[in-house]
């Protein structure tokens, strides 16, 4: 240990050195031809000195560390499977310590995992659109929570040679955290082969190739696209953030978020931030779609049409969140980690600094204007080539904008309809301005928790709309919003209240026409289990609606006691037939939807009343079933949410759902929600709340 203290005092610089360096040859990036390296000498302008942090001691226990390599494959499926099995291959054939976690929902990447045995597993349980995309964050979050020394992030088909390990275990030893970042880069043709244990790659006269020969033919063939999307990231299971803020909710594979992530590391100054492109060899072979990260489930609208969806919520996200996210890296705090003459260094070509690690005899610092020597002058040959290469710098993230300054794409209610529904063809439908996002997200996550993928959001206004589509949520646009309904008291009573939820029932008509039935349900209603299964056993020209009766005895279908915040219409003539007639009564009527659905249907003063839980609506023949509200309660019954437990109150009911009504305030509603536990999604991540904890970095902020 007593010699490494000064090992990182190191030399630099002297410019005219520099024009040397061009007679080293360079590859297209994958190593550094270097002559040994026998740096005994410092220059260090003093003007340099103390001014960065330095890579400090390492640390003296040498095990290997433990490495958890996180991935978001595509199905498995033709030649993209051929890719991806390759490449994962490649991954734990490096060492035994290398674990291997996919972000899917997908039951090919399931069974695949499976195949592979223990060191391969699954995580579902982050946040996808609806599309199938996973989210980024969602799967940084995840990554943070591993309990491995050193997380990886990576690109599915980016196939991993042994310098990985090497790299890997270099940057371990630093007694600092890091987080290290890769570029990745594309070969058309790679004509080697693992062997059977995954450890070798041969030829195909069957010869083992050794990883300089990789390197050789790679460096040939290799593009490096210096500002591509595909970036590997990798950091210590350290103490400190990777950055600072939080990370918005940016779609996996659609551009911005590695460039996010660096730009945000090296503002931040949390961590040491290596740029190891030139020590990591990682490449793809070419593919055709490679920007487009294949949908989990199929349906039928055009790629572009997809992808700009997706794309454009990156670029609009990036500008929702603030400048930060799109400005220009600052690279001044950037070091590449290089390999010269079978040592590593770090250098920062910004501020011309190198420090070459892990030398066992003390340096000293030597004056400037003393001849160098040839060693001396080989290593200023590395730097200069490193100096005029790109690595991950010189990305603009302009250039990755220029193509999307026009607004999201809409997609039609007829398409999401087809895509979404379920095979009896079945949506839930959520309508919900933009105070109610945050209970709208919650009510998502539910509904994903249930494994229900049937629902769709009919948006009433631009901002709930661009939230939404930035969530991954299926989203359309009610085409004639009513004005000025984005307030926060848009409550039970009030002129906004009622214009909202005329709304609802007409976007209800419109699907129901369309030939798909609807459960409507209110963002505020919690749902503790599927309702659709008994729902959809009413059968057709039935509508089956929650009672909004307090009183605990008596009958349930009393005058204005429907609840047209939880029904499910069938969508057949008579349903359709009487649903129209609400919506005409509701035109005409200056109070909410609600009353209209129980004066038409059942008879102003409940003249239609059959029994204590039925009307009978003459005209259509459509029968009104009010739901036992032990399984459907309202916010009013029993004083549920007065309860010290309420989950536990309602499950042990049977509830398949609680509404969150019969509270007065968009606040107060809220709030008894979020502190009753029936709430699902953390508004400061913009993630659901998920069964792993959450990032350990959240003291910082
Ligand atoms: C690498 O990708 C770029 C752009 O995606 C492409 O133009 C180039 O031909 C690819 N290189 C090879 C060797 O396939
Ligand atoms: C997809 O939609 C297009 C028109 O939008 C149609 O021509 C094509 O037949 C559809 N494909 C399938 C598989 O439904
Ligand atoms: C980059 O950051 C350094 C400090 O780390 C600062 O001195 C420099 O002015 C910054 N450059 C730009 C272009 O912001
Ligand atoms: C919207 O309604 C609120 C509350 O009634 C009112 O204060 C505000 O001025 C209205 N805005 C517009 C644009 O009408
Ligand atoms: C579809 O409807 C049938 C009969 O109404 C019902 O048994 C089944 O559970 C429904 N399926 C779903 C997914 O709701
Ligand atoms: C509740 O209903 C019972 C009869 O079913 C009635 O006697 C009682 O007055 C009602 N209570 C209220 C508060 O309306
Ligand atoms: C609503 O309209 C009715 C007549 O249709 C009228 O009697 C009542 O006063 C109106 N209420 C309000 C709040 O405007
Ligand atoms: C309603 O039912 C009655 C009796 O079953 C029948 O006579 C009448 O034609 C029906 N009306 C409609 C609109 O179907």
């Amino acid at each position: 240990m007593e010699a490494q203290h000064s090992l990182f005092f190191r030399f630099i610089y002297y410019k005219k050195a520099m024009q040397s360096g061009l007679r080293l040859v360079w590859f297209c990036g994958f190593f550094l031809i270097c002559v040994s390296f026998y740096a005994t000498q410092m220059l260090l302008p003093s003007s340099f000195k103390n001014q960065i942090k330095k890579p400090s001691v390492f640390r003296s226990d040498s095990s290997s560390p433990t490495i958890t390599i996180f991935t978001a494959p595509r199905p498995f499926d033709g030649l993209v499977e051929e890719k991806q099995v390759l490449a994962i291959r490649s991954w734990l054939g490096l060492s035994e310590n290398v674990n291997v976690v996919f972000f899917s929902q997908d039951p090919s990447v399931i069974s695949f995992a499976e195949d592979f045995g223990s060191r391969v597993s699954v995580e579902p349980n982050i946040d996808f659109t609806f599309l199938g995309t996973p989210f980024f964050h969602s799967m940084v979050a995840r990554s943070l929570a591993s309990s491995s020394d050193v997380s990886v992030l990576i690109d599915p088909d980016t196939i991993l040679l042994p310098d990985f390990i090497s790299t890997i275990g270099y940057a371990y030893k630093l007694d600092q955290d890091w987080l290290l970042v890769a570029s990745s880069q594309n070969i058309s043709h790679f004509p080697f082969h693992l062997n059977s244990n995954g450890k070798h790659w041969i030829a195909d006269d069957g010869k083992h190739i050794g990883i300089h020969k990789l390197q050789e033919f790679l460096v040939k063939k290799c593009h490096r696209k210096p500002c591509g999307d595909r970036i590997l990231l990798a950091w210590n299971n350290g103490d400190l953030p990777l950055h600072y803020g939080v990370l918005p909710p940016f779609l996996y594979g659609k551009g911005l978020h590695n460039h996010w992530i660096l730009t945000e590391a090296l503002s931040s100054d949390f961590r040491l931030v290596l740029d190891a492109s030139w020590t990591i060899s990682n490449f793809y072979l070419n593919d055709l779609d490679q920007e487009n990260y294949q949908l989990i489930k199929g349906f039928n609208i055009s790629d572009f049409h997809k992808r700009s969806w997706e794309i454009m919520g990156n670029s609009h996200l990036g500008r929702l969140y603030g400048s930060i996210s799109l400005r220009e890296a600052n690279y001044s705090n950037l070091f590449r980690f290089l390999k010269c003459g079978g040592n590593y260094l770090f250098v920062n070509t910004m501020k011309n600094i190198i420090y070459p690690l892990g030398y066992k005899r003390s340096l000293s610092l030597r004056k400037k204007g003393i001849t160098l020597s040839s060693t001396e002058e080989e290593i200023l040959d590395c730097v200069n080539v490193v100096k005029s290469l790109d690595g991950i710098k010189g990305c603009s993230v302009k250039d990755q904008l220029k193509l999307l300054t026009s607004i999201l794409l809409p997609l039609s209610l007829e398409s999401l309809l087809s895509m979404r529904a379920n095979q009896n063809k079945t949506i839930v439908l959520a309508v919900a301005g933009n105070s109610y996002k945050d209970m709208l997200m919650s009510w998502v996550c539910r509904l994903r928790h249930l494994q229900l993928e049937n629902f769709l959001v009919c948006a009433l206004d631009h901002e709930i709309y661009g939230f939404a589509v930035l969530q991954g949520l299926p989203v359309f646009k009610y085409a004639n919003p009513p004005t000025n309904i984005s307030f926060d008291n848009c409550h039970f009573g009030t002129e906004c209240f009622q214009k909202v939820t005329k709304v609802k029932s007409r976007v209800v008509l419109q699907i129901l026409k369309l030939g798909y039935n609807v459960l409507l349900s209110d963002v505020d209603v919690y749902w503790f289990k599927n309702p659709l299964p008994f729902l959809s056993s009413f059968g057709p020209a039935v509508l089956v609606a929650q009672s909004d009766e307090y009183n605990i005895t008596g009958p349930i279908n009393l005058p204005r006691r429907l609840n047209s915040g939880f029904y499910y219409a069938h969508s057949d003539g008579i349903t359709i037939a009487a649903l129209e007639k609400v919506v005409k009564h509701a035109v005409n009527s200056n109070l909410s939807e609600q009353p209209s659905f129980y004066d038409t249907l059942c008879g102003e003063s409940g003249s239609h009343r059959l029994g204590d839980d039925r009307c009978l609506e003459p005209e259509t023949n459509l029968t009104v079933y009010f739901l036992n509200r032990d399984l459907f309660p309202n916010g009013a019954y029993q004083g549920l949410w007065e309860e010290i437990n309420v989950k536990e109150a309602c499950t042990n009911k049977g509830c398949y759902i609680l509404h969150n009504n019969w509270i007065s305030g968009r606040k107060k509603k809220l709030e008894r929600q979020v502190l009753s536990g029936l709430w699902e999604y953390d508004i400061s991540t913009r993630m659901c709340l998920q069964s792993w904890p959450r990032t350990k970095f959240t003291s910082y902020f």
